[in-house]
C-alpha cells in the first residue's frame, strides 16, 4: 500500500505563521507537525510515501527526510501548484498510487492511542473500496460529518454542514483502492470551488464500498489548523510524553519497531541529535529494543 501526506494549502487560518513557511513544518512541541501524520502511515505498515507540498516548500521537506532511506523508507515529493482541494491529492499523486491501494492523511491531523496501530493495520488489510473513520466531537460543523443509521451503518456524508445530522466528524485519514484516481479525475469543484474529499467518499458509499470505522475512546484525534488547536496539540504532546516517559510520533523509534531499520541504525540517528532530549530518547529506545519482549513492541504508539 502507498501513502500520501497532503501538506500544501494556504494555511490561511494560521496566518501570519504560515505566510512564508509551511504550516506542516510548524513545531508541535518537540517535532515538526509532519512527523505526526508520517508516523501514522508508518504504523499502518506503509514505507512508500509521497508528500504533496506548496511549490516553494518542496525543498524544505526534502531537507528534512531526504529520500527516506535513513528511515528505511522511500519518500518522494511533488508540488501542488494551486490548493484545488483535498481530492486533488489523487490527481497530483496518480503516478505514485499507480493503481495500488493507498492511504491519504492530511498533514495537519494528529492521532494518538494504543488502539490505533491494530486498527490501522486491519483497515489496510481488509479493505473493500475505502475505509473512513468517525470520531465523536463537540463541533461537527467544522468537519466532514458521517451520518449513521440505528445499526451504526454509514448512510450519508456531508462536508461542514450548517446543521450536522450527527456529532461524528470524519478525520483526515482515509484508505482507498486504486480506483480512487479515476473517481477523483471525474470530480468537479464544489460550490466553494474545491475538489472535495467528501465527494470521493460519497462515490464509494453510493457503490456500497465504503466502510466506516469508529475511533473510540482509545484514540485521540487532534486537528492543528488554528492557533489555538496548534497550541493545544503541543500541550497534549508535552503532557503525555512527560507523564509516560515515551514520545509520540518518534519516527526513528517507529521505523525500528516496524522493522524498516535495525536498532543500530536507530541509535546512529539518535546520536546525530544527541544534544537534544529527543535524540537521547531515540538512542535509549535503540538500546532498550533488544531487551523488550515482542508483545511490548509497537505498543501505545505513535
Ligand atoms: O481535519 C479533518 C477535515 O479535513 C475533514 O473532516 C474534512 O472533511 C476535510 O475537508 C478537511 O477539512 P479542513 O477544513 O480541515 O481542510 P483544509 O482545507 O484545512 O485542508 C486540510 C489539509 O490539507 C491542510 O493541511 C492543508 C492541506 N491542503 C488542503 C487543500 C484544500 C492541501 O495540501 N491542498 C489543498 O488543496
Amino acid at each position: 500500500m502507498r501513502g500520501i501526506i497532503l501538506a500544501g494549502g494556504n494555511g490561511t487560518r494560521l496566518r501570519p505563521l504560515s505566510l512564508v513557511g509551511s504550516k506542516q513544518l510548524a513545531p508541535v512541541y518537540d517535532k515538526p507537525m509532519i512527523y505526526y501524520p508520517l508516523s501514522v502511515l508508518m504504523l499502518a505498515g506503509i514505507s512508500e510515501v509521497l508528500i504533496i507540498t506548496r511549490p516553494a516548500e518542496t525543498a524544505l521537506f526534502r531537507r528534512l527526510f531526504g529520500d527516506g532511506g535513513r528511515l528505511g523508507m522511500s519518500i518522494s515529493y511533488v508540488a501542488q501548484d494551486e490548493p484545488r482541494g483535498i481530492a486533488d491529492a489523487f490527481r497530483v499523486g496518480a503516478d505514485h498510487i499507480g493503481g495500488e491501494d493507498c492511504a491519504l492523511i492530511l498533514g495537519d491531523n494528529l492521532f494518538h492511542g494504543a488502539d490505533l496501530p491494530p486498527m490501522l493495520r486491519s483497515s489496510a488489510a481488509g479493505m473493500n473500496g475505502c475505509v473512513l473513520f468517525a470520531h465523536q466531537v463537540a463541533d461537527p460543523e467544522k468537519f466532514g460529518v458521517a451520518e449513521v443509521d440505528r445499526a451504526g451503518r454509514l448512510v450519508a456524508i456531508e462536508e461542514k454542514p450548517e446543521r450536522p445530522r450527527s456529532n461524528l466528524a470524519i478525520p483526515g485519514l482515509y484508505f482507498f483502492d486504486g480506483e480512487v484516481v479515476d473517481i477523483a479525475k471525474r470530480l468537479t469543484p464544489s460550490a466553494r470551488g474545491e475538489l472535495e474529499i467528501t465527494d470521493v467518499l460519497r462515490a464509494y458509499l453510493k457503490a456500497g464500498r465504503a466502510d466506516l470505522m469508529w475511533l473510540g475512546r482509545g484514540v485521540t484525534w487532534l486537528d492543528t489548523g488554528t492557533h489555538d488547536s496548534l497550541l493545544e496539540a503541543g500541550m497534549f504532546v508535552r503532557d503525555v510524553q512527560r507523564r509516560q516517559g515515551t514520545r509520540i510520533a518518534c519516527v526513528e523509534e517507529i521505523a525500528m519497531h516496524m522493522g524498516f531499520i535495525g536498532a543500530d541504525d536507530c541509535h546512529r540517528l539518535g546520536e546525530e541529535m544527541s544534544s537534544s532530549p529527543y535524540g537521547r530518547y531515540v538512542m535509549n529506545c535503540a538500546r532498550a529494543y533488544g531487551r523488550l519482549p515482542a508483545s511490548a513492541r509497537l505498543r501505545g504508539r505513535p
